[in-house]
């Protein structure tokens, strides 16, 4: 070995010990007759000195030394007389009596520090000098022993890890596919897996029964915070199981990563039917680290002479408490904010619950305080609140109101990052009607199975059917989701039929499933967990990219290797492929 110690490791107790460190330059301070530098690896930092009296000569050749040069030192490890005690190797220097350049830098274009003066795309170009940021680091290293603990749980529980190709046919699970093109079947093109989904209920007809995978998934979707092209998945599956098994058993995986890595005990999860999150939240995916629940307020508002409010499907609001002090221009900048077009509401309606117990609101022409007073009480508003109302479409309203409240409770302070509230969402709708197509699409895909009393209804209201389907969220993001699944031939001809299908076109797609399906299919469930948004979460984190060692852009490029890019002529046509466009 190049070195006897890391760059972290060395404390009081090694004084006198002569040792050799190997690392980056970080920083280095020429003092007149001391030059001090900074080591750094990925351990930590030790401070290396060089005294003029003592060695003139090392020292002169020491002040040479640039930032990010890459040194091997030699010398007695020492007590400071000056401690860093933000410094876990604070106590000591090492009075370095020889040293090697093992290479040499450029001037890095950014500071390799927390608070770096470098660009998000410099970073990313540099990809490599940005992940030397001990933020970073820590990130990869939180993300290793989410890996590890997560494997540790899975294979104390019977589960077996099993790889899955990454040639496939296309799943469709609602995002588009990215495609590969095959050179031995001209014109024909291989999808990557948007996840290993069939593939895993193969392995259970298989008869593998407890299966899992720390796996790639590639989606050719529209990026965003929580967004990658290409993400991880925990994907699991289980045979013989029921909904509650399969809470129970991930609900555990979830406990056990809350207690190793964040030394958390979170209590059994909560649980809400999807109808109720949608009602009370807003969303299909609730924050409930706070309460500013959505009240309905249909029954107290309407016939009153407000058009916007008789008209509308649903009239509900949210109350915030202690803002009823908020300003005109507060108010105004809040229904701005609303009617932009990401939130989509039409308007805002206010009611401020003053302190001294008078009630005010933007419609007074409408409403009587006597009225007021009886939305107030709905809403459970208290003086000193202020009561934030929105009409129009059902789903819409409950949307807009839902990121209204998120917006509130970050403005309030209401998202303590230190405090986990996980939360099952249950009984989704099987389907979900598109106006534009016309047609019925599977909420999370065609193999979830419908709650068994509501088959029937299939055939009569396929939008009124409940799906064997949850989500695990925390703290207002969707960390997994998963189902019971159809495993029976002729249901999951239906579900085909059901979602427009015809049934050469069900067959040619999905066949080797349906056929498998007629080979001795167990009941079969399971779930797939976002594990870079999980290590987000729990890393305290705002993108997915900065715990992804190498991510893309928004633009879904790695700006670092520079891709996606051209491909030669003689590729092209060695793969069949004319571009439309050259
Ligand atoms: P689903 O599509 O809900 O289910 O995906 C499971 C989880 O994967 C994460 N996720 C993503 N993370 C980062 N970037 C993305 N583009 C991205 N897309 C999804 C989310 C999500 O909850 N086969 C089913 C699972 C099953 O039924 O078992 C599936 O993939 O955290």
């Amino acid at each position: 070995m190049l070195r006897t110690h890391t760059c972290g490791e060395l404390r009081q107790e090694h004084a006198g010990q002569v040792v050799r460190l190997c690392g980056w330059v970080q920083r280095s301070r020429d003092m007149g007759g001391l030059t001090f530098v900074d080591l750094r690896d990925r351990y930590g930092i030790t401070q290396l000195v060089f005294n003029m009296e003592g060695n003139a000569p090392l020292t002169l050749e020491a002040r040479k030394l640039g930032r990010e040069f890459v040194v091997a030192a030699s010398g007695k490890v020492a007590e400071r007389s000056n401690k860093n005690p933000k410094m876990p190797t604070g106590d000591v220097e090492i009075l370095v009596d020889s040293f090697e350049i093992l290479n040499e830098s450029k001037i890095p274009p950014f500071t390799i520090e927390d608070n770096t003066d470098g660009g998000e795309e410099l970073r990313m170009k540099y990809r490599y000098l940005d992940l030397r940021r001990n933020v970073n680091k820590k990130n990869l290293e939180l993300r290793h022993r989410m890996a590890i603990e997560t494997r540790n749980y899975m294979n104390d529980q019977g589960f077996i890890e099993i790889e899955t190709p990454v040639l496939i046919k296309s799943t469709p699970e609602g995002a588009r596919d990215f495609v590969v093109p095959s050179r031995m079947n001209a014109g024909q093109f291989y999808a990557l897996p948007q996840s290993p989904q069939t593939f895993k209920q193969l392995l259970m007809v298989a008869g593998f029964d407890r299966y899992f995978q720390l796996v790639k998934c590639f989606r050719d979707e529209d990026l965003r915070a929580d967004r990658q092209p290409e993400f991880t998945q925990i994907d699991c599956e289980m045979s013989f199981v029921t909904q509650e098994d399969i809470l129970s058993t991930f609900e555990n995986l979830a406990k056990h990563l809350f207690r190793k890595i964040k030394e958390v005990d979170t209590g059994d999860f909560h649980r809400m039917t999807y109808d109720r999150a949608m009602l009370e939240y807003g969303s299909d995916k609730p924050d409930i680290r706070f309460g500013m629940t959505i009240t309905e307020l249909n029954g107290v508002v309407k016939g009153k002479g407000f058009k916007v409010f008789d008209d509308a499907e649903l009239v509900a609001g949210i109350n915030a408490s202690g803002c009823s002090e908020y300003s005109r221009k507060q108010l105004d900048e809040l229904t701005d904010w609303v009617k932009r077009p990401q939130v989509g509401a039409s308007g805002l309606v206010s009611i401020r619950f003053g302190a001294d117990g008078t009630l005010k609101s933007s419609v007074d022409k409408f409403y009587t305080p006597e009225d007021l007073k009886i939305i107030a009480e709905k809403c459970t508003a208290q003086p000193g609140d202020l009561i934030l109302i929105m009409a129009g479409k059902k789903e819409k309203t409950q949307t807009a109101l839902g990121t209204l409240r998120l917006e509130m409770g970050k403005r309030l302070g209401l998202m303590d990052p230190a405090v986990f509230k996980p939360l099952w969402v249950t009984n989704f709708p099987l389907l979900e009607w598109d106006e534009e197509t016309k047609r019925f699409y599977a909420k999370h895909h065609p193999f979830t199975s419908p709650v068994p009393e509501d088959i029937p209804l299939l055939d009569t209201d396929p939008g009124a059917v409940r799906a064997n389907a949850y989500d695990l969220v925390i703290n207002g993001v969707e960390i997994g989701g998963g189902s019971i699944r159809i495993h029976n031939r002729d249901l999951q001809k239906k579900m085909f039929s059901v979602l427009g299908f015809t049934d050469e076109q069900a067959q040619e797609q999905f066949g080797f499933l349906m056929n498998a399906f007629e080979y001795g299919a167990p009941p079969h469930g399971g779930i797939a967990f976002g594990f870079d948004r999980w290590c987000t979460i729990f890393g305290g984190g705002e993108s997915i990219r900065d715990f992804m060692a190498f991510p893309k852009n928004n633009s879904g490029r790695d700006v670092m290797i520079d891709t996606p890019s051209s491909i030669s002529e003689v590729q092209l046509k060695e793969l069949n492929i004319k571009l439309v466009n050259p």
